[in-house]
């Protein structure tokens, strides 16, 4: 059993997060047929493509600022009775722009939904601003151009997401020198849908402290050694790979044997309820069907907060509370 342990997460889409029933009653408020995308089970999709078009359907009914508070805070109360204390969210101002909204509205409600979470619960969250990849590479740069413009204390990180089977990475390579000039956290999606090559790609042109998913970088030993010696931290999101049938099955993912191989990994929920997960369903994967133990679970949690985009102050905090829970300081071989 895992739900005891505490736990960190900074890989979720703020819009994949949305509970079935909600997106319901968004659709009813606003008059929308969602029957395409959501049935009696849940979300409805069919491959990648159809997931990433049923995710931007979910979040064409999120519409206002208030709308984005209280998903933004039910979602971080879920985390929080888990015993979540840090959660990274995933945000696309492009979001905000094609629904009418606008980017500073769209932000301004994630931003109250942190507020309202921290109040009653405690957690400790902060954005990363998205650019989705099959929106093309100006929208990237634009969603860059918007986070590093934000000046906003809570936005921290910026990340690209998306259909990774579009374009090279380098065609958004600018995206990623603003973002850095601004002094955000960086990480991108790689390796997931592609192979090695997109990990290889993501580090020559990027240089992400992160990156998400990576999984696949163990298709090629010589790049996972070159991830461990670099420390490059790999998001790593179990259920949504078996999901997306990144991998068969949870014996022949990857997350053991690149942990094994010493890279720094962490454990995530990418966009829960289209992949029937929740964080706490990702511990206890990790537990039961890959058989890590609390400790080497404790420590993913434990690099999940040193990898995260926060002020060493908060990480200091974040990783005292770990420790004074753990009995350790986490940093001996678990
Ligand atoms: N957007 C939301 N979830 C995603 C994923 N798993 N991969 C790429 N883009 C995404
Ligand atoms: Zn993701």
């Amino acid at each position: 059993m895992t739900r005891h342990l505490l736990k960190a997460e900074i890989h979720c889409h703020l819009e994949g997060a949305a509970p079935p029933d909600l997106t319901r009653a968004q659709a009813q408020k606003y008059g929308v047929d969602v029957s395409s995308i959501l049935d009696e089970n849940g979300y409805v999709w069919s491959d990648f493509s159809a997931f990433l078009v049923c995710y931007d359907a979910v979040a064409s009914l999120f519409r206002t600022a208030d709308d984005y508070a209280k998903l933004t805070e039910s979602y971080l109360a879920e985390l929080a009775a888990v015993n979540t204390i840090y959660s990274e969210i995933i945000v696309s101002p492009d979001h905000g722009d094609r629904i009418g909204l606008g980017a500073d509205a769209y932000l301004a409600g994630v931003c109250d939904g942190i507020h309202a979470a921290r109040e009653a619960t405690g957690i400790e969250a902060r954005i990363i601003v998205t650019g989705e990849r099959h929106f093309g590479p100006e929208r990237v740069i634009a969603a860059a151009q918007y986070a590093a413009r934000a000046r906003n204390p809570l936005v921290t990180g910026f990340n690209m997401a998306g259909e990774e089977r579009m374009g090279r990475v380098a065609d958004y390579a600018r995206a990623f020198d603003i973002a850095r000039d601004a002094g955000l956290g960086l990480t991108i999606h790689a390796g997931e849908v592609c192979g090695a090559s997109s990990v290889r790609d993501a580090l020559d042109v990027v240089r992400p402290s992160r990156i998400g998913h990576g999984v696949r970088a163990i298709e090629d030993t010589a790049l996972v050694e070159r991830l461990a010696e670099l420390g490059t931290v790999l998001e790593v999101c179990p259920g949504s790979n078996i999901a997306l049938k990144v991998f068969p099955d949870f014996d022949s993912h990857s997350l053991r044997a690149l942990k094994a191989a010493g890279v720094r990994v962490c454990l995530n929920s990418d966009d829960p309820p289209f992949f029937r997960t929740s964080l706490a369903r990702e511990y206890e994967i990790a537990s039961s069907a890959m058989g890590f133990s609390d400790a080497e679970i404790n420590g993913m949690t434990r690099t999940a907060i040193e990898a995260a985009f926060v002020d060493e102050a908060t990480r200091v905090r974040l990783l005292s509370r770990l420790d004074a829970e753990t009995g350790d300081d986490g940093r001996k071989p678990a």
